[in-house]
C-alpha cells in the first residue's frame, strides 16, 4: 500500500541522509530542491483529493511551541495527520516549565513518551540546535527567535518557483523588519542558493549594511527598487522583539515602505506580492494589496501544508 505512495513520490531520495531540519544555511541547493520536489507532488495529491495518504502511520510528532503560532503549528499538525502520524501539541504554558523544568528535560521527558520527531519553536536562536544534541528524535526548527524558520523558506520558495517557474534571475525584495526577521534569514540562504537576487530593504534601524556580507543587495529605498523586483516579500514589524520603536511613527513607516495601489503602479506587471504572515494590514501593505490579484500569500499557506509534510516524511520515514 504504502509502496503506491512511494512510487507516486519518485521513491525516497538517495541524496537524503538528514536527521533534522534546523535551517536553510546547512542546506545545499540540491537538498533544497529535493524538498521543492517532493512538496510539490505532495500538493498534486492533496489537489486529486487525497487526504490521508499512509506513509508516517504509527510514528508521533510533537509540536513543542514556547512562543504563539496559528500557520506554521496547524500546518505541521495537518501535514502530519494527513501522512498517518499521530500528534502531540506540547502546551508550554500549562506545562511543568513553570516549575523550574528546562526546555531540554522537557523534550527529553516528551521523547521518552515515544515520539519520532519534535517541532519546535523558541524566542531563543539555537534552541532546536541544543535539542538536536541532546534527543535521540528527529528536531525541526518551527523558528528560532530572529535566527531561522526554514518551513517558512521552503514554502516562500515553492510559491515563487510554482508561479513563476524558476528561481534562478529572479529579483526577490525582502521589504521590512530585517533586523528580527528569521523568514529574512531562511529567505536569503534558500534563494541565494537557488541563483536569485536579493534585496533587503528597510529603514537604517532594522537594515544593518553587514547584510551585504551575505551577497544581498541592501536599499533602504523601496521606491528606487520597485520597478526592478520580480517578487515582493513584505515582512512583518516585529514590535514585540524590539527593545526600542525602529522609527518615529508607524505613518513614518507607512509613508517610506508599505505597498500601497500607487506603488503597485510602479512595479513589474505580474510582480508577486508575499507575506509570511502574521501581516499588519496598513501597515506593510495596505489591504486591498494584501487581497489582490497579484497577492499570493494565501497560496503560500496553503503550500505551507506540502512543505511540511515534505519534510516530515524525508526525516522520519524509514527508507
Ligand atoms: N509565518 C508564520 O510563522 O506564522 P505563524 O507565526 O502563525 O506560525
Amino acid at each position: 500500500m504504502s509502496s503506491e505512495w512511494i512510487d507516486r513520490l519518485g521513491g525516497y531520495p538517495s541524496i537524503w541522509r538528514r536527521r533534522h531540519l534546523l535551517g536553510l544555511e546547512e542546506l545545499s541547493a540540491e537538498e533544497i530542491t529535493c524538498i521543492l520536489d517532493k512538496a510539490a507532488i505532495f500538493k498534486q495529491l492533496l489537489s486529486e483529493g487525497h487526504r490521508r495518504i499512509p506513509l508516517l502511520v504509527g510514528k508521533t510528532i510533537c509540536n513543542l511551541f514556547f512562543e504563539n503560532s496559528t500557520r506554521t503549528r496547524t500546518s505541521f499538525g495537518l501535514a502530519a495527520r494527513r501522512l498517518g502520524a499521530d500528534v502531540v501539541d506540547f502546551s508550554a504554558a500549562t506545562s511543568s516549565l513553570s516549575k523550574g523544568e528546562t526546555v531540554i528535560d522537557t523534550a527529553r521527558n516528551l521523547e521518552a513518551m515515544g515520539i519520532e520527531a519534535v517541532v519546535v519553536r523558541h524566542r531563543t536562536p539555537g534552541i532546536p540546535h541544543l535539542l538536536a544534541q541532546n534527543l535521540r528524535c528527529s528536531v525541526i526548527n518551527a523558528g528560532d527567535g530572529p535566527h531561522e524558520h526554514p518551513t517558512q523558506g521552503l514554502l516562500d520558495i515553492m510559491t515563487i518557483r510554482e508561479l513563476r517557474g524558476r528561481i534562478e534571475g529572479l529579483t526577490v525584495a525582502l521589504v521590512g523588519d530585517i533586523a528580527y526577521s528569521r523568514t529574512a534569514r531562511s529567505n536569503i540562504w534558500g534563494l541565494k542558493k537557488l541563483g536569485a537576487h536579493v534585496i533587503v530593504c528597510g529603514p537604517s534601524t532594522l537594515v544593518s549594511p553587514r547584510w551585504q556580507e551575505l551577497g544581498v543587495e541592501v536599499s533602504y529605498n523601496l521606491d528606487e527598487i520597485l520597478p526592478r523586483c520580480d517578487v515582493l516579500n513584505l515582512l512583518r514589524i516585529q514590535f514585540e522583539r524590539q527593545a526600542r520603536r525602529p522609527f518615529p511613527s508607524v505613518r513614518e513607516y507607512v509613508h517610506l515602505y508599505a505597498m500601497t495601489r500607487q506603488r503597485m503602479a510602479r512595479t513589474k506587471p505580474n510582480i508577486l506580492i508575499m507575506a509570511p504572515g502574521p501581516i499588519n494590514r496598513g501597515v506593510e501593505m495596505t489591504a486591498e494589496v494584501a487581497d489582490g490579484p497579484q497577492s499570493a500569500i494565501l497560496q503560500q499557506v496553503t503550500n505551507g501544508v506540502a512543505i511540511r509534510m515534505a519534510v516530515l516524511w524525508l526525516l522520519t520515514a524509514t527508507p
